[in-house]
């Protein structure tokens, strides 16, 4: 199984997508930085970048490159001479995607099954806000008159309604929207195509499959109706209440003929695990803001955070500690978690003073982890900064999700299908 030391030299590959900028970057940084020193001597860590074109690729390479060099130099001061042994653990590469055009998609699969190389871990990590603005008026009011709360759950953007992501035709019934895709549908077949490169066999665990949804994933943005939010003006939120809603349920008995379908595999010992993570709220580009307001958002974000919010890392580095704790920490560990406490949204949180910490997030209608009558207890469950709108889960809201659940598991998988004909997989 990965991490053990009776092997010779074994390579650990994590793919991150959209890893040229914000936590896509730090992701990496934190990777190299934690592989190094909680991993044995006889593994190495193969990063595999994904950018939108070969100049961000590679400007993302030298500083992530830098970024070794840097941690390789602090460890040469604590332990002189180690930097060599830990330098030769890194390698570095890069690949092009860009998730709303399925046929790069497809390429990108193509490549990388005929290479054949294994793969540990996927961090489905790219994506876009799909905003065109903000509500200034409400943005001030509900800043003013409730700061934390509007931190964290803003209620003032404003999203683009029905942008489509073109895959090279006019047919309008071959449209798809722009968020969805950038955000889900691209990942999701990036993740049917590569899942048969993560399979467990008898020197590997299976292979993890992490989604990054958000704080902001409220149950009242999704429609069923619309699966690809193009009729509503809160796609980045449908995007990641459906990212939530396909990975809490990927394991229960009614999604399994589905998810079976979608990874290739029907065994449950050998299928990829998906998992689920969010960085909170952190100061990154994805908000697309001008210099001066970009820097009034962090402030913000930093006095939501003395004031008492749990969810506000800010820093692109501590957000990432949900993600690459999910990537790195033994299966076991993810496994008992998950089985004793149920299956969970993973998300980084911080103190006041920047204290990093992994927790448990609420979810509506699954809570912490599925269980009727849960409560938030003294294990890191912070109930007292839920959304205003959360309701405590009830058998009824429970049985709702898990029926929602099935029913987007099937639908992304009949998707699946029309686009794999189409692209002629
Ligand atoms: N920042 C937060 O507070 C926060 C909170 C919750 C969740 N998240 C999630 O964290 C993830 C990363 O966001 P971020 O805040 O780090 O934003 P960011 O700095 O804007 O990074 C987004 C990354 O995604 C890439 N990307 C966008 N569209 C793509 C496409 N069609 N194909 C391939 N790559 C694409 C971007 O590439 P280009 O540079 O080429 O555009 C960029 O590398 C997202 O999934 C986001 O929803 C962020």
């Amino acid at each position: 199984m990965e991490g053990s030391d009776d092997e010779q030299q074994s390579v650990y590959t994590v793919l991150v997508t959209g890893a040229n900028s914000g936590l896509g970057f730090s992701t990496c940084c934190r990777l190299i930085d934690e592989f190094l020193f909680t991993r044995p001597q006889t593994q190495s860590l193969h990063l595999l970048i994904t950018t939108r074109s070969a100049s961000k690729n590679k400007d993302t390479q030298s500083r992530l490159q830098q970024h070794l060099q840097k941690t390789l130099h602090k460890a040469d001061k604590s332990t002189p001479g180690i930097s060599k042994v830990l330098a030769s653990r890194i390698a570095i590469s890069g690949e092009q995607v860009d998730l709303c055009n399925l046929r790069s998609v497809k390429e990108l699969g193509e490549r990388l099954v005929n290479k054949g190389q294994r793969l540990d871990v996927l961090i489905c990590n790219a994506g876009i806000g799909g905003w065109k603005g903000l509500n200034w008026p409400s943005a001030i009011w509900s800043m003013m008159t409730d700061w934390k709360h509007s931190c964290t759950y803003p209620t003032y953007k404003l999203g683009f309604v029905g942008s489509v992501a073109p895959q090279g035709n006019e047919d309008k019934q071959q449209q798809l929207g722009e968020v969805f895709t950038a955000n889900v549908f691209g990942h999701y077949l990036l993740a049917h195509w590569l899942a048969p490169l993560m399979k467990a066999d008898v020197s590997n665990d299976p292979g993890r499959i992490i989604w990054i949804s958000s704080i902001e994933a409220y149950a009242h943005a999704f429609d069923a109706d619309d699966l690809q939010a193009l009729t509503s003006d809160a796609a980045y939120e449908s995007s990641k209440r459906l990212t939530d809603l396909l990975v809490l349920t990927s394991e229960l008995p009614s999604t399994a003929t589905s998810t079976a379908a979608f990874l290739d595999e029907s065994d449950d010992g050998q299928k990829p695990k998906m998992y689920l993570a969010h960085p909170g709220v952190c100061a990154t580009s994805i908000a697309d803001l001008p210099l001066v307001l970009w820097y009034a958002m962090l402030f913000a974000q930093y006095v939501a955070r003395w004031l008492g919010s749990p969810w506000h890392p800010v820093s692109s580095y501590l957000g990432a500690v949900s993600s690459v704790w999910l990537s790195l920490a033994p299966f076991s560990t993810l496994s008992n978690q998950e089985t004793t406490d149920g299956k969970a949204k993973w998300a980084s949180s911080t103190d006041v003073f920047g204290n990093e910490r992994v927790v448990r997030t609420e979810v509506g209608g699954w809570g912490w982890g599925g269980k009727v009558g849960e409560k938030a207890d003294g294990k890191m469950r912070l109930s007292a900064n839920r959304w205003r709108g959360q309701e405590d889960v009830t058998k009824e809201s429970r049985e709702e999700f898990e029926v929602l659940g099935q029913r987007v598991w099937r639908e992304m998988e009949d998707l699946r299908r029309t686009w794999e004909k189409r692209l002629r997989v």
